[in-house]
Order: C-alpha cells, then structure tokens, then sequence
C-alpha cells in the first residue's frame, strides 16, 4: 500500500508494455503512485525524484493544494467550450497578465502548443505590421518543442535530416553572441525567441547582460523578443519569470511545465501591442479548460506566497553547494544554473550510465547529455531530500567515475 492507501499492482509480466508506442527507451519500472519529492513504482520500491516529470511537478507529487482544486473543480464545472468565457480562464489570464507586465493570455495544453502559437502570433504581426516579415531568430542548440514548427526553430543535431522538409523561416545565432543576432537580422526578420536557460541543451544560460542587450536590440531592429520559458518560468529559477533576472520584459513569453503542476497546461502571453490574432486564426478544444486552468490559479497562488520563491533560491543554493562539493570530491565540472533547475558537468560521457545506476538505487535524475546531469526537483524539496540525493548521489559517482 502507498501512505494514500492506493493498492499496489505486482511486477509487470513481459509483454506487459507491449500497447505503449515504443518512442524512447524507457527502464522497465512502473510508477503507480507519488507523494512530494517521492515516486512509489509497482513493487513498492521508493525513489526520490529530482526529474518531477521534467520540471513539472512544481509542488511535487499531488500536492494538497491541486487535489483540492481539482476536486473542487471538477465537480463545479470541468469543461463547457472555448468558444465561451469561463471564470478559471478569465482568473488564471489576469493573474499571469498582472505578474508578468504582460496584457493578454492565450491558455493551451503543452510548451510545443504555446510555442506554435507564439510563432503563429509574431508571423501575424510581421504580416500586419512588419510588411510580412515572418523570419525568426532562434539560438543553436535551443528546444521549443516537437511539433513541426517548433523542431524547426529548435536546434537538435539528431533532428537535422528528420520530417524533411522542415517549416521555413528560422535562422541560428550561438547563444551570448550579440554580434552574430545582429548580423542574421535581415527585413523578413520578426521576431528573436530563445529560453533564458537552454534546459535540454543541458542547463546553459543566456547572460543577463545578452538578455539586456537583446531587448536593445530587439527594439532599436522594431522586431519582437520572444522567451521560451516552459521550462525556467513559475519559480523554477527562484523568480516568477526567468527574465526577471535581466530586468528587462519580453514581448511574448511562453509557459508550460511548471505552471500545470502535473496537469496539461500552457500560456502564451503578450503585450498588447503584438495581440493581432482575428477570430479562427487561433484556438484549439481543450484551451482555456477550467479544470486545468483552475489547477494553473493553485499553481500560481502557491508559487506567489510571501516567502515561498525565497525558499527557492535557498534550497537551489543549498543545491548548488552541494554539487560543487561532488564535483571536487569526483573530479566533475562545473555547477550551471539558476534556482532549482542545475546541471553538474562530469567531465567524461558517462551521465546516462550514472542516471541508470542512481535509479538503481533509488535516485532519478536526468542525463540531457552525455557529460551533464540535471536536477529539477519539486520546488518544495527539503534540505534534507537534498542531502538524501546527495548522499546516493556521492556514491554513483564514486562507483562509475572513479569506475
Ligand atoms: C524550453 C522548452 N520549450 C518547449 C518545450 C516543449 O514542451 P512540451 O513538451 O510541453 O510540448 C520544452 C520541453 O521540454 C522545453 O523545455
């Protein structure tokens, strides 16, 4: 039995995954139950989790405020149409509107969705106002999502020849080069769009003097500046917004992950100024969903609390400590990232070897490279939970590097 008095079911038999399309290698464990920092798989095993379904889970594993929300929700009013207003969407678009500066709020359902939207936004802006200018930077090595649009305006080198023909109209400037943003800016350019730390790439940030720089630029060029903060945004970096760390405000975020806390759930958001959609050139069923968008009120209200991002940039200090001690210890790298989304560089290519052997043990953590580890644990995680990863952590390493 799990604490929640969920009954457990018993090993898989082979063949027991058969149904699920096989699109990545996954171990052969089953998860069938979550609690905070915690994942419980179908033999009861206990693993604690610093992967929270890639930054997602940003109170952790079914957190009291979204079992409420939903419960609440989902007896109140779970789904009517997008073609109407409904009060979660309406509370959810002012509450992201008034925190970010930002005026009007497009909700949908995953990072890819929101990105395709804020890609379809500034194309229609350059149609109407930029003489069809429909170009957009975007940064080597960058990831918006898996969607046609959004591979194409990301920079995998594993996607390079896959779903030919690509969607036209991106270009690629390293990450940090002014210079080279400058030099890609032509008449069809729209819009630049990046993340302000590159989180599958492995944890690498865009400078706050880059972002400040960009937002010159971006305004001097009349052309949009678009940040993908699926992943840094809802206090992953220990603000609300990672561009807040530049001080500087974007023309259009997006936000996906962390704002759903669990659930499907994404934002694109923008200043009044670039909102030009007419009516049928954006929507989709499920936008705007009250269930979801009640979940993403929850969300917010959490991360807002007096206090609560404090703790934040605490523990991913406390985290960063940490990992620099190992890295010394084991002979590693550096220590990148802001609040609680880091990266540990090992120095050889042997993440995935050390992410299976932590699981092994107990511990999930994830290799977005051969050379890095990634941590984004609940953004409730303890000192102690940090000490408890630490502690296997210790180990792996000691087993696989030193090897
Ligand atoms: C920065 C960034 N943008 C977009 C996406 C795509 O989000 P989703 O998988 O929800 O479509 C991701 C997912 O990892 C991401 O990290």
């Amino acid at each position: 039995m799990t604490s929640t008095g969920t009954l457990l079911t018993a090993r898989p038999q082979p063949g027991a995954f058969d149904a699920v399309m096989d699109i990545a290698a996954r171990p052969p464990v089953v998860f069938v139950a979550g609690e905070g920092s915690w994942l419980t798989d179908s033999e009861g095993r206990r693993y604690l989790d610093f992967i929270q379904g890639w930054a997602v889970n940003t109170l952790g594993h079914s957190p009291r405020a979204i079992l409420d929300v939903l419960a609440r929700q989902a007896e109140t009013l779970i789904n009517c149409s997008p073609a109407f207003y409904n009060d979660q969407m309406i509370r959810l678009s002012d509450l992201l509107a008034r925190h970010s500066g930002l005026h009007q709020v497009f909700l949908a359902n995953s990072g890819a969705e929101a990105n395709e939207g804020a890609i379809k936004l500034a194309r229609r802006w350059g149609g109407k106002f930029r003489d069809g200018a429909y170009e957009i930077i975007t940064m080597d090595h960058g990831f918006h999502g898996r969607t046609l649009a959004t591979m194409s305006a990301s920079f995998k080198p594993q996607w390079e020849q896959l779903y030919e023909p690509k969607v036209d109209g991106f270009v690629k400037v390293p990450l940090n080069d002014l210079s080279a943003v400058e030099a890609a800016v032509t008449p069809r350019t729209v819009a630049v769009m990046l993340e302000p730390i590159q989180g599958e790439a492995g944890v690498f940030e865009a400078t706050d003097r880059f972002m400040r720089d960009l937002r010159m630029l971006t305004r001097d060029h009349d052309i949009l500046l678009i940040l993908d903060e699926i992943q840094t945004g809802i206090g992953r970096t220990g603000r609300l917004f990672g561009f807040e760390h530049a001080g500087t405000t974007p023309d259009i975020i997006t936000l996906a992950k962390g704002l759903g806390g669990g659930v499907p759930l994404a934002a694109l958001v923008a200043h009044r100024d670039v909102c030009c959609f007419e009516y049928g050139d954006q929507g989709g069923t499920f936008c705007g969903n009250p269930l979801m968008a009640a979940v993403g009120c929850a969300v917010i209200e959490a991360v807002t609390q007096p206090g609560f991002l404090a703790r934040v940039v605490q523990a991913g200090e406390y985290l960063a400590h940490g990992l620099s001690e190992l890295s010394r210890k084991h002979g590693c790298g550096e220590v990148r990232g802001r609040g609680l989304l880091r990266a540990l560089d090992l120095r050889r290519d042997v993440a995935p070897a050390v992410a299976d052997l932590a699981r092994e043990r107990g511990l999930l953590v994830n290799a977005p490279r051969a050379d890095s580890l990634r941590f984004m644990p609940a953004l409730t995680v303890t000192h102690e939970e940090i000490d408890q990863m630490l502690d296997v952590l210790d180990g792996v390493l000691g087993d696989v590097v030193r090897g």
